[in-house]
């Protein structure tokens, strides 16, 4: 199988060239039928969905199976700091942005004042993964609930609930059947 992740993802960007991966974000709209057309493999679609109305229409446009990785982040099973949840409720998907401040790799994430200082214009570059990371390691330790903490998000965290990961998934695929029925 082959994982097509659209820049609507959160967290870190699967990528091959990771000097580029600014300049090769697609969505998951345009990725995955371009891949599926050309592709004797299933492709599990990823990015950006969060209920069942995205898991049908990944499927509707040729996913054998989704990926989710935002949506059960405020799960209780997912277990992150109460600070990096509350940042997620509501947050509209331009408060995401693409960043290199945690790791020196490309992510997705809440776009908090620690994201936003990083892409200033008198900012620094990030150093290299994984230099960035050690660098602002220290600052990551203590209080979890800062902002420097990895606050990463898909654009579609509002649609993330506080519900076991159990029922979220359930609830996913019960509306797409019914979607797609
Ligand atoms: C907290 C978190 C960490 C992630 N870390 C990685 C990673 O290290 N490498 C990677 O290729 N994808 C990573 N991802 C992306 C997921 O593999 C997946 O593509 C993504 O979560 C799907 O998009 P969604 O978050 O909108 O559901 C991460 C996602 C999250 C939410």
């Amino acid at each position: 199988m082959i994982v097509a992740q659209g820049m609507e993802a959160g967290g870190h960007r699967g990528t091959f060239d990771p000097a580029a991966a600014e300049r090769t974000d697609v969505g998951l709209f345009a990725l995955l039928p371009h891949l599926v057309d050309r592709l004797d493999v299933p492709v599990v679609a990823a990015g950006g969905i969060a209920d069942g109305r995205g898991v049908a229409a990944a499927l509707a446009l040729g996913a054998s199976a989704v990926q989710v990785g935002t949506a059960l982040l405020r799960s209780p099973e997912a277990a992150i700091d109460a600070g990096w949840s509350a940042a997620l409720a509501g947050l509209a998907p331009e408060r995401t942005v693409p960043t290199r401040a945690y790791s020196g790799r490309l992510g997705r994430a809440a776009a908090t004042d620690y994201v936003a200082a990083w892409a200033a214009p008198d900012a620094p570059p990030a150093a290299h993964y994984p230099v960035q990371r050690a660098l602002v390691g220290r600052w990551r330790r203590g209080d979890a609930t800062v902002d420097r903490v990895n606050h990463w998000a898909g654009q579609s965290a509002a649609l993330a609930t506080t519900d076991p990961a159990g029922e979220i998934v359930t609830r996913m695929w019960a509306e797409a059947r019914a979607l797609l029925a």
